[in-house]
């Protein structure tokens, strides 16, 4: 157990404290980042969508060509068993799966008897603090050096990580990618744009990964009836923007005011993303909470 890690963890059909949890260096998970994940939020012990994010684990596993070793049914006992266990009532489930490890270091897949390793592991969901919230946070522009697939939660981020990391370098909280002059997403959320009111989304290709809390977002300026339009967003029409703000399970909803050190619209949070915030919030609080 660590602050941010609840024991027990589950390893492979097992349940154990996360200090007595092995793989092997030949996993290849580690050797070449050959595996894929999901990370699922979890309100008052209740998991937010889990079947959303299990049915897009097994097309992130399709994608890869590597078999579900669980069932649904058997993937919502370990997160049940997870969430059960842990000390906090708002939580992050993370799943993970390999492609196991072999007796070798072959680029070309392992022999079907080698089993796929699954990990997962319940973390303390943090929500962003209310100042941090009020304020928004400042984002980069990068190219997009990640591959063609990014509409699959593969493990291997290092692309991500790097974005990442010269965000945190610059003092900023995300990476925004723009490919062929195009706005993706974030190195770990989705980003939306609003103009004139309407609220912009990029479309879901395989160049965007598709974000669980981006049609949870879509779903609500849509009750609300906020004006929308999923379409390719320019980069000039993300500099243009009024509001840009990202979304994923675990920021929620987050406004983006500062964009390569110049004001994102009036450099403070705009309305329609307070708006979405509100509308997370009640809905978190009247249907999430509740199952
Ligand atoms: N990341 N795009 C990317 C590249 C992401 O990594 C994520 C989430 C999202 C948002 O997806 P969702 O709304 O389903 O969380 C979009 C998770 C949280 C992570 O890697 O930790």
């Amino acid at each position: 157990m660590t602050p941010y890690v609840a024991d027990p963890v589950y390893l492979d059909g097992r349940f154990l404290p996360l200090a007595e949890a092995r793989i092997s260096p030949l996993d290849r998970g580690f050797l070449y980042g050959d595996g894929v994940y999901e990370v699922i939020p979890v309100y008052s012990r209740r998991p937010f969508r889990g079947d959303e994010h299990l049915a897009r684990l097994q097309a992130t596993l399709d994608g890869v060509r590597l078999r579900n070793p669980l069932t649904a049914a058997e993937w919502r006992g370990v997160v049940g068993r997870l969430v059960a266990d842990a000390p906090w009532e708002d939580q992050s489930i993370y799943l993970q799966v390999s492609r196991g490890a072999d007796d070798k270091r072959d680029h070309a897949f392992p022999p079907a008897a080698v089993p796929p390793t699954v990990f997962a592991f319940a973390s303390p969901l943090v929500t962003t603090p209310a100042a941090v919230r009020e304020r928004g946070v400042a984002a980069i522009t990068l190219p997009d050096l990640r591959w063609g697939r990014c509409d699959l939660k593969v493990v291997s981020l290092l692309a991500n990580v790097l974005a990442r990391q010269q965000a945190v370098d610059a003092g900023c909280a995300e990476a925004i990618f723009l490919r062929d002059g195009l706005l993706k997403e974030g190195a770990a959320s989705n980003i939306f744009v609003v103009k004139d009111g309407t609220l912009l989304a990029p479309p879901k290709t395989r160049l965007m990964l598709p974000g669980i809390t981006y049609d949870v977002a879509l779903e609500l300026a849509a009750t609300h009836g906020l004006p929308t339009a999923v379409r390719e967003i320019g980069e000039g029409e993300l500099r243009a923007a009024d509001e840009v703000w990202m979304t994923s399970s675990t920021k929620e909803i987050l406004a983006i005011t500062t964009l390569d050190g110049k004001p994102v619209g009036g450099g403070r949070p705009g309305p329609v993303g307070q708006a979405m915030w509100q509308w997370y919030q009640d809905f978190k609080n009247t249907v999430m909470r509740h199952g």
